[in-house]
């Protein structure tokens, strides 16, 4: 029997920055997937979902397409076990396996990044195919796109298996830079669900995906064939031609440029638990992605609210947006009060029920001990 452990993730800041080419930080948190393998002599897989309390199986020796498969966790598992099979040009073994989570599911905390992770390492494991981290964060980024039809970004693969312990992840989505960033040891990260389940996230995702490839067409034909993606297009040449650029793919380019260089500074501002710009760029962060790029909402809002009325150090939207969960940056002596008074404030102003979760920053993905 093998264990697999991978953990879901918040994005500290650098929303929708990844398909651009940007800049992201996320955190690995502990909140995870752990899938219980058996290897099966044959090439068949049973999977077992005891969260869903739902079973599928395929056979590796003729994975099914994706629309061949039920909607749900299994084409992610699938959607892994093709990629791999088709890069190493081998057969994967079967296995019977069961996966179990305490990641809440549809809050934007990566819950199919972990599951395809938690596979990727499997198999890498029990097929000696030594493949790297950053590798194996590839293949399941392609299962998504291929198997759950979802245009993402690498940012969420990459968190889940490339973090460092008590570390944020740096990562250039261009060069694919990565860096572990240290976190301030008296500040806890707080995941504050607003309950309210994601909606058209995928339909969303990918519209504002073409819509910021439509911006950086518009201004290569201006600025020339050196911008590759909007990571190429400085706040200062924004200022001047983005008036060019139609909306809405004008604020769409907005928020990602204006995003990249809160990222760079934020750096530097946690490196010195610099609390009031980490406060100042998360609301920048945020106020962008609801004004501009269009992914919040009423509860997302009134959840960034209660975490800043309950004296968060920060607070924004993470992940995709469209409902979900917002981070919030808490100091560790004021937890108890913060959480209290956060849910209080939520419940007050929004009619879904929150859940709150004080996480600790772990490791990526791992075989279990
Ligand atoms: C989802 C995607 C990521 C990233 C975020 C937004 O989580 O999977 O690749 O684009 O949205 O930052």
């Amino acid at each position: 029997m093998l264990c697999v452990r991978a953990p879901g993730r918040v994005n500290l800041i650098g929303e929708h920055t990844d398909y651009n080419e940007g800049y992201v930080l996320p955190v690995a948190i502990s909140l995870e997937t752990r899938v219980h393998a058996r290897p099966r002599e044959d090439m068949h897989c049973i999977i077992y979902s005891d969260t869903l309390d739902e079973q599928a199986e395929f056979n590796l020796s003729a994975i099914p397409e994706p629309a061949d498969l039920p909607s749900g966790f299994v084409r992610y598992v699938a959607g892994v076990a093709w990629a791999l099979q088709a890069h190493t040009e081998r057969t994967l073994t079967g296995v019977e396996a069961t996966v179990c989570s305490d990641l809440p599911l549809g809050a934007g905390l990566s819950s199919s990044a972990a599951l395809e992770a938690a596979f990727a390492v499997l198999w890498n494991t029990l097929d000696e195919l030594h493949l790297d981290r950053l590798t194996l964060a590839q293949l399941c980024q392609r299962a998504e796109h291929v198997y759950a039809g979802v245009q993402c970004g690498l940012m969420d693969q990459a968190a889940s298996l490339l973090s460092e312990a008590g570390h944020a992840l740096f990562l250039d989505m261009r060069t694919l830079f990565t860096q572990s960033v240290a976190l301030p040891p008296n500040w806890a990260i707080v995941v504050a669900d607003t309950g309210k389940p994601r909606a058209l996230a995928e339909s969303e995702y990918n519209l504002r995906r073409a819509q910021c490839e439509e911006a950086a067409g518009a201004l290569r034909i201006v600025l020339g064939k050196e911008i590759i993606a909007l990571r190429d297009v400085s706040p200062e040449q924004a200022a001047l031609y983005l008036p060019l650029v139609e909306e809405p793919a004008r604020r769409r380019a907005r928020h990602v440029i204006g995003e990249n260089a809160r990222v760079l500074e934020f750096l530097t501002a946690l490196r010195h638990a610099d609390a009031p710009r980490v406060r100042h760029l998360m609301l920048a962060s945020h106020t962008s992605l609801r004004d501009d790029y269009e992914v919040s909402g009423a509860e997302l809002d009134a959840m960034v609210n209660a975490c800043l009325h309950a004296g968060a150090i920060g607070a924004r939207i993470t992940g995709a947006g469209f409902g979900g969960a917002c981070i919030a940056l808490v100091e560790k002596a004021q937890l108890e009060q913060f959480l209290h008074q956060a849910e209080q404030h939520y419940r007050q102003h929004a009619s879904y029920e929150p859940r709150f979760y004080a996480c600790e920053a772990v490791s990526g993905a791992s075989v279990c001990l």
